[in-house]
């Protein structure tokens, strides 16, 4: 029988839980043979590790180690490295996720030598060109073969973009699958006990997006909101490794800590999604929680002038409030007040996307699954 050789890249914190289900789904086609590159973009414990180990990843096949640099750096780095390794594994697709700096140099590396590339969350777009992310997006679909998206104002921004219809895929939002899957065990977490906030309602806050943390006027105006907030309700900030190091080197660490907000280090998945599913409120700028709040019901407020996933406004619990603090506060409120919106669960949001994905894929290459009776859905 033929055998599909595939090399899946990951690289950075929010990669990892869309990987999980894709790799566990093309685990169940004895003739697809998977390699997990991991490009070491990200690389302490907390930003990476612990997400191998609660959602079960396979530990990575090979790590690039690549690490901390410029984007100029990272993605030039990640590129010389993975260049050497698809060479030696010639593979037959090469499958990104995302839109980190790991994803384009990837598909960029892929598209070069003539192999195929998936790309998993294709399609979004923020119209914000100052996002680095916006760039690796644009980029990264164009260079690529299946685009796998997960909402219909996706299918839109491709096809608006010239990318012809036999390559767009709607299959779901892959993150879900993971969420879906984990919710349960997340519920077990210690980690509201273990914060004392237990019975009491909380907000929930991260910011990582150099919009946000980067300029210390724009930090300082976001800290004295939460700061304002704080005294209204108990708020739970786990810091990523460049807020922290911005909030110590602007000196902004000792408002959080006079106003009683609860900086914390980074949480592995099933604390991050046990806090989110018990919070009154989650304040963001991540793409990823936005959709994760959506799912669990819970009202976001997301500190961006723009979301490349409007489905999360549009029929979610999703408000892009922009980064002026009294508009922030003042939605916050309202939100605490249940004012914010409902929202329900977009269409293919149901746990599948991966399983669909990998459909398309076995399709493509002449695969097929196991137990393929059993998988019928
Ligand atoms: C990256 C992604 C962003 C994603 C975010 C999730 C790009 C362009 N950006 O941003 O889309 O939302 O990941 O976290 O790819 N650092 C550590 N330890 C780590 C990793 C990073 O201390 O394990 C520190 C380093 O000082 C580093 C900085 O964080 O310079 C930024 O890391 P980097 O991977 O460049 O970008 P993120 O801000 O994490």
């Amino acid at each position: 029988m033929k055998s599909v050789e595939v090399v899946v890249v990951v690289g950075a914190r929010p990669n990892f839980m869309k990987a999980a289900p894709l790799l566990r789904e093309l685990g169940a086609y004895p003739a697809v043979h998977s390699t997990l590159v991991h490009t070491g973009q990200h690389y302490d414990e907390e930003m990476s590790r612990v997400f191998f180990q609660e959602l079960n990843l396979p530990e990575p096949d090979v790590d690039l180690e690549v690490g901390s640099g410029s984007h100029a750096e990272q993605t030039a780095e990640i590129m010389l490295r993975f260049e050497r390794l698809v060479d030696e594994i010639d593979p037959d697709l090469v499958v990104v996720v995302g839109d980190v700096n790991s994803t384009l140099a990837g598909a960029l590396v892929a598209a070069k030598r003539g192999i195929p590339v998936a790309h998993v969350e294709a399609g979004l777009r923020s119209f914000d060109p100052s996002m680095p992310e916006e760039i690796n997006r644009r980029l990264t679909d164009a260079l690529s073969d299946f685009l796998f998206t997960p909402s219909a104002d996706a299918d839109e921004n491709l096809r608006r973009e010239g990318i012809d219809e036999s390559r767009i895929f709607r299959t779901g939002n892959v993150m879900v699958d993971t969420l879906l899957e984990f919710r349960e065990r997340a519920e077990k977490s210690p980690i509201r006990e273990k914060l004392g906030l237990d019975g009491e309602g909380y907000a929930f806050l991260t910011l990582h997006r150099p919009s946000n943390v980067d300029d210390r006027r724009t930090l300082a105006g976001l800290i004295g909101a939460f700061a304002e907030l704080a005294r209204e309700i108990p708020v739970v900030f786990p810091a990523h490794p460049r807020t922290a190091e911005r909030l110590r080197t602007f000196g902004l660490q000792d408002e959080l800590d006079a106003a009683g907000v609860r900086v914390l280090e980074p949480l592995g998945y099933l604390d991050c999604l046990h806090l989110m599913d018990h919070a009154r409120l989650v304040v963001t700028d991540s793409g990823g929680i936005q959709e994760e709040t959506t799912v669990l019901g819970v009202p976001c407020l997301t500190v961006r002038e723009s979301t490349e996933r409007p489905v999360t406004v549009e029929e979610g619990t999703n408000q892009v409030v922009g980064r002026d603090p009294e508009r922030m506060l003042a939605a916050a409120r309202r939100a605490l007040d249940g004012k914010g919106p409902q929202g329900r669960v977009p269409s293919l949001w149901d746990g599948k996307a991966a399983r669909r994905m990998v459909e398309v894929l076995a399709d493509h290459f002449g695969v097929e699954a196991r137990d393929p009776d059993a998988r019928g859905s």
